[in-house]
């Protein structure tokens, strides 16, 4: 017989160094049944306790944020935590979890599971996304790019924020770098120029065409910025410092209307550029649901919109031709006083039905989570802050191990519970509390 720690290392994951988070592993092999899980990481942590190597960043989803809070910068941790108002949507978003139960079933012979979904005909590994995100280099100096290559190494889609702190050309490469078995699966979310700068737009989208983002996130519910009393008392937006201007100061089209308007390069003059960005991002006009068309017409990629709360909008969505809906209510930063973007779930996924994908945001932050909005209709779900603190408490190993955290405990749950797979979860697994 071996020695035990013979034993823990024949059964640890290649890149399982004493100390640190494998970093370039995505389904790990169940040493037990010899299968691919994403819950196996359970059996590397464990494996790893036997020589004493604990976790870098804990797998308590409660205390990932407050992980983040101890090594972050106190205005870029509550930029990343804060909601609008008094924050009782970001409280309601997790409430509204809390209203249901799952109710498990026993002896299923559910020996065989799967995670896998196909959404817009695209297979992916689980139901589980990263949510558009921006500013992320004020997190942590990883970036988008340490978020893109955590997704690579997972296989799982990056949606990747208008906002964000580096190109889109720079994040594809980084997600790429990392993506091993098959084609990296990655949107461009969109916040929604006026006509006035359409030229902006097409050369935007011309550019995630090339650099293989495959669908438009068309984010509803921000054309003007919310009451934000957190980043309101640090008197700091982010914008207005160049941290989410990348898209902007990296587009061709949106350099040459600068430097012809002011007479100089961005660069020259951040804030102005970064003024001159909001106003095209942010312009704070709305649009109508006719606009989609010029979308439609210049952009041969799927549509989705992000943002719906009611089943009207929904069905309004659908008529406009877009291809996905997002269920969200931007993680609660929005607006205040709304409900739990869980409660809204339902109620738009039965007035579509299967005439759109219907995805949803704004909570999640277990597996059980991820069961119940899956339940209650979503195919897939967006994860937002529980990777932003992964990122800000360890970059881009924090980021990974969150989200390896979540996909093991979504497994576990299905195992569990009687599930063979995510597309079997159904409301009748579920009770609403009394
Ligand atoms: C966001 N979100 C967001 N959404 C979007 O469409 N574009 C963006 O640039 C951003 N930026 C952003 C920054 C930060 C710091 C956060 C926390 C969120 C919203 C995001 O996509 C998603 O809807 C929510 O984060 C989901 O809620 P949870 O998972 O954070 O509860």
């Amino acid at each position: 017989m071996g020695s035990v720690t013979g034993i823990v290392d024949a059964n640890l994951a290649p890149d399982s160094s004493k100390g640190a988070l494998p970093t370039s592993v995505s389904l790990e092999t169940d040493v037990r049944s010899q299968r691919k899980t994403f819950s196996a990481y359970q059996h590397t942590i464990y494996m790893n306790g036997v020589r004493d190597v604990l976790p870098n960043l804990t797998t308590n989803p409660n205390n990932w944020e407050a992980a983040a809070k101890a090594v972050m910068e106190p205005r870029d941790f509550d930029y990343a935590k804060g909601g609008a108002g008094a924050g009782e949507t970001v409280q309601r978003n997790r409430e509204a979890f809390q209203k249901w139960s799952i109710i498990p079933r026993m002896v299923r012979g559910n020996t065989e599971r799967s995670l896998k979904v196909t959404i817009l005909g695209q297979e992916w590994p689980s139901p589980v996304a990263i949510a558009p995100v921006g500013v992320n280099k004020i997190f942590h100096a990883d970036g988008e790019t340490g978020i893109a290559r955590a997704a690579g190494t997972l296989g799982i889609p990056y949606a990747l924020s208008t906002f964000a702190s580096e190109s889109p050309e720079d994040v594809a490469a980084a997600q790429d770098s990392t993506c091993k078995d098959g084609p990296a699966i990655r949107w461009l979310q969109l916040y929604w120029p006026q006509s006035v700068d359409q030229d902006v737009t097409r050369s935007i989208l011309k550019r995630a065409k090339d650099a293989g983002y495959t669908a438009l996130v068309i984010t509803l519910d921000i054309f003007s910025m919310s009451w934000r009393p957190m980043d309101l008392d640090n008197a700091y937006l982010p914008l207005y410092k160049g941290a989410s201007t990348a898209l902007g100061f990296t587009d061709p089209v949106f350099r040459r209307k600068f430097r012809e308007r002011y007479g100089h390069e961005v660069d020259d003059d951040v804030l102005k550029g970064a003024l001159e960005w909001e106003n095209t991002i942010f312009p704070d006009m709305a649009h109508s649901w006719h606009e989609l068309e010029w979308l439609r017409q210049n952009w041969d990629g799927k549509i989705l919109v992000k943002g719906i709360q009611h089943a009207t909008d929904a069905e309004l969505a659908v008529q406009a031709g877009v291809d996905g809906i997002i269920v969200s209510n931007h993680g609660g930063r929005q607006y205040d006083g709304a409900q739990g973007s869980l409660e809204a779930l339902q109620e738009v996924a039965l007035a579509v039905g299967d005439r759109t994908e219907v995805l949803f945001d704004s909570g999640i932050r277990t597996g059980a989570d991820i069961t119940k909005a899956l339940a209650l209709g979503a195919k897939a779900v967006f994860v937002g802050r529980p990777v932003v603190y992964g990122l800000g408490a360890r970059g881009q190993e924090g980021a990974l191990h969150v989200l390896r955290c979540l996909l093991a405990d979504l497994e576990i749950n299905l195992a569990i519970t009687g599930v063979r797979n995510v597309t079997d979860l159904k409301p009748d697994m579920l009770r609403r509390n009394a």
